[in-house]
């Protein structure tokens, strides 16, 4: 069987001392605030792959369109050799890359999800030998992200349109790391949710059976069970709405009464008022436009423009300058 090495970027408290930082500081401001990525214990990991197989969620279905489509394209305009994955999750659509990339030799599936890691590490190379899999447990905002030392040209892909969770400010310093991991003519492949119909955004973060809805609360579980915090995941509701002036979609849980949740290990006790929001994600939509500029600030030129039949979802290809 091919090789499966799983790389720990951060100290084993680093994850500890950051949620500890996140909840400190998320909730004690005004409007109050968690980042997404405290949604992806294990648990988590696997309520997004349910999401991701919801009759409204169509981002992941409109992005595999565009992979089973472009995977020929995007391996002859790139010839990757190593091909390196933000946000891998389970690598599902992953595999049709993978397919297409014939000289491919290393991927590096970066993720703070290790349990994610793992189980897609593991079935991976069993499905290919010869393919080298390094998997990195690591926050890929982290400006010091250092990846394996393997053979160019390098691909970095980032799908899911997992981008659009970062602010604009956050998506800039983020993008101009990602071109310092790349040599010139190396390429980076993006997808990104455009912008639509708000009632079909909407339902995409509000699905029928409350599966989304289970998913934002358990950023409550993860505090409980790392902090000692005794939230009540019953005494929040799941909101999903369209924000038109900046075109993103939040997730806020909102007080179904006043309440003051107590988290020991901060010593902290914190108040909601009768209906106060927590903002748990933000999810921005895009136009191609607005996705070439980021790029280009970035020092990355788009190259490749693709989307859907419908024209929901976008990959884009772009080239370190
Ligand atoms: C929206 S899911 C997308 C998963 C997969 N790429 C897809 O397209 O289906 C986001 C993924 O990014 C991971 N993630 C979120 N924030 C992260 C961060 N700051 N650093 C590393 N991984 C992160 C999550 O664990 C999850 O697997």
């Amino acid at each position: 069987m091919s090789p499966f090495h799983v790389t720990r970027t951060l100290p084993e408290d680093a994850t500890d001392a950051a949620l500890r930082a996140d909840v400190l500081r998320g909730l004690t401001r005004s409007p109050k605030t968690l980042p997404p990525k405290w949604f992806y214990d294990a648990h988590g990991s696997d309520l997004f792959e349910k999401i991701t197989e919801l009759p409204e969620y169509y981002p992941t279905r409109a992005e595999r369109e565009i992979l089973i489509a472009r995977s020929g394209d995007i391996a002859s305009a790139t010839g990757a050799r190593t091909l390196v994955e933000l946000g891998s999750g389970s690598s599902e659509k992953t595999r049709y890359l993978l397919d297409a990339l014939t000289d491919l030799h290393t991927y590096v599936p970066v993720d703070v999800s290790e349990s994610a890691l793992t189980q897609a590490g593991h079935a991976l190379i069993a499905e290919r030998p010869g393919l080298d899999v390094h998997a990195l447990i690591a926050d890929f905002t982290d400006d010091g992200l250092v990846l394996p030392d393997t053979p160019g040209p390098r691909l970095v892909a980032f799908l899911g349109g997992t981008i659009g969770n970062l602010l604009p400010a956050e998506r800039a310093s983020f993008l101009t790391s990602v071109r310092s991991l790349l040599a010139p003519g190396d390429a980076l492949l993006l997808g990104t949710d455009l912008v639509k119909d708000e009632s079909v955004l909407v339902a995409a973060y509000d699905d029928a059976a409350g599966v989304t809805a289970e998913f934002n609360k358990n950023v409550l579980a993860v505090v409980n069970r790392e902090l000692g915090a005794d939230f009540d995941l019953g005494a929040f509701a799941h909101v999903a709405l369209w924000d038109a002036e900046n075109e993103w979609i939040e997730m806020r849980l909102r007080a179904r009464t006043a309440q003051t949740v107590k988290i020991p290990v901060l010593d902290l006790a914190v108040d909601f008022a009768d209906g106060e929001e927590l903002r748990t994600e933000v999810s921005a939509k895009f136009r191609e436009e607005g996705v070439r500029h980021e790029l280009a600030d970035a020092g990355l030129e788009l190259a490749h423009w693709w989307t859907d039949a419908e024209g929901r979802f976008a990959l884009s290809l772009s080239v370190a300058r």
